[in-house]
């Protein structure tokens, strides 16, 4: 495995991050794998050398935290940087203080997911989207408390607007308070419209990039019209992500994933394994955040690691990128 540092932390992460949003409970999504399936999975991240894990208070309505929490117990938890979430509702019919990032939003779902993790401390604390209710102020000064009790080390935040997120780092800076130092966003081969302006100002600000559904949500796994066909693919396509798919193969998606399996024959290598190489490719990236419900896939991504691009191969794999839609955030 290889190890960096994220962002201009000191914290050590492995470059490839395991998501949890698959473990949890299968009446959540039918995607999702019950606790005892997942235990394998995670367990295998650790053997490879696995150190980071990224959750969600809302993931399965905090099972996948307890399924986590659960599946760590036997480690040491000073080799393992735990991530997770808050503002998204957490159950299906959420009270108006479980959404959003207000101070008492904040304590209370934090301290829910330090009871579902069974940990006194979680590394990483993101918020997941930015809050137009909430003066971001508030929601920085309650996160910064967080640290100070020792609930939590580091902040770090997830797919918004360029330009909130510079608001935020500046009112930190202004006021004292801890900044964040991650951006949890969504970029993949066939979605790269974070690099327009979110990416610049990572890079300046020295915050580390851990992007989410790498691999389009499957969608880089294999030729696209078979993705459809795949149980994660069928559930895009029946509910409010139909049109996601339509973002991914919109001007140029499609080239794209021809080139991936081009590239990927060529290499002797899977497709999603070139996928994750262009990103592992990418300076600002510090590690993906992989989601897999297969021992069999999380050791193809690991090995990922190994494969190296050409910068002619890179350029083939981007030329066909054109600008498509949000997809991540209002
Ligand atoms: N911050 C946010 O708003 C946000 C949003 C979405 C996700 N996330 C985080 O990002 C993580 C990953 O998200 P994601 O699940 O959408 O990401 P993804 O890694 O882009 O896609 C996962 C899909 O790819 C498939 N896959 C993985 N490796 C494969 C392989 N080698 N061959 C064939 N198929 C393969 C998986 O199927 P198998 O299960 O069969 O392997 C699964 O259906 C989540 O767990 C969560 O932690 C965060």
């Amino acid at each position: 495995m290889e190890y960096t540092t994220l962002g201009d932390t000191g914290m050590e992460v492995s470059r490839i991050c395991l998501g949890c949003m698959s473990f949890g409970s299968s009446d959540w999504r039918d995607w999702v794998l019950d606790e005892e399936e997942s235990f394998p999975i995670i367990e295998r991240a650790i053997d490879l050398g696995i150190n980071f894990f990224d959750t969600a208070n809302m993931y399965s309505e905090g099972e996948s935290e307890r399924v986590l929490g659960t599946a760590l117990e036997g480690y040491d938890r000073d080799e393992l940087v735990v991530a997770t979430k808050v503002y998204n509702p957490v159950s299906s019919d959420p009270h108006p203080n479980e959404t959003g990032l207000s101070r008492k939003t904040v304590d209370q779902e934090l301290r829910n997911s330090l009871g579902r993790l069974g940990m006194e401390t979680v590394d990483l604390y993101q918020t997941h989207r930015w809050d137009y209710g909430t003066p971001i102020e508030e929601t920085l000064r309650a996160l910064n408390d967080a640290v100070r009790r020792n609930d939590v080390r580091y902040i770090g935040t997830s797919s918004q607007w360029a330009h909130q997120f510079a608001s935020a780092l500046h009112a930190s800076d202004r006021l004292g308070l801890e900044r964040f130092v991650s951006m949890q966003n969504h970029y993949n081969l066939v979605y790269r419209e974070e690099e327009r302006e979110m990416i610049p100002l990572c890079n300046r600000e020295g915050i580390g990039v851990i992007p989410w559904s790498p691999l389009a949500r499957g969608y880089l796994t294999r030729p696209h019209e078979q993705f459809i066909e795949t149980t994660r693919g069928k559930y895009m396509d029946n509910t409010r992500f139909a049109d996601r798919i339509d973002t991914y193969r919109a001007n140029g998606g499609d080239t794209i994933n021809e080139r991936v399996e081009e590239i990927a024959t060529r290499k002797d290598a899977t497709m999603a394994q070139i996928s994750l190489a262009w990103l592992l490719h990418q300076d600002a990236v510090d590690a993906p955040i992989i989601g897999t419900t297969s021992v069999e896939h999380l050791e193809e991504a690991v090995a990922a690691l190994e494969i190296d691009l050409s910068d002619s191969d890179i350029e083939y794999l981007e030329e066909p990128y054109g600008p498509v839609g949000i997809d991540g955030h209002e």
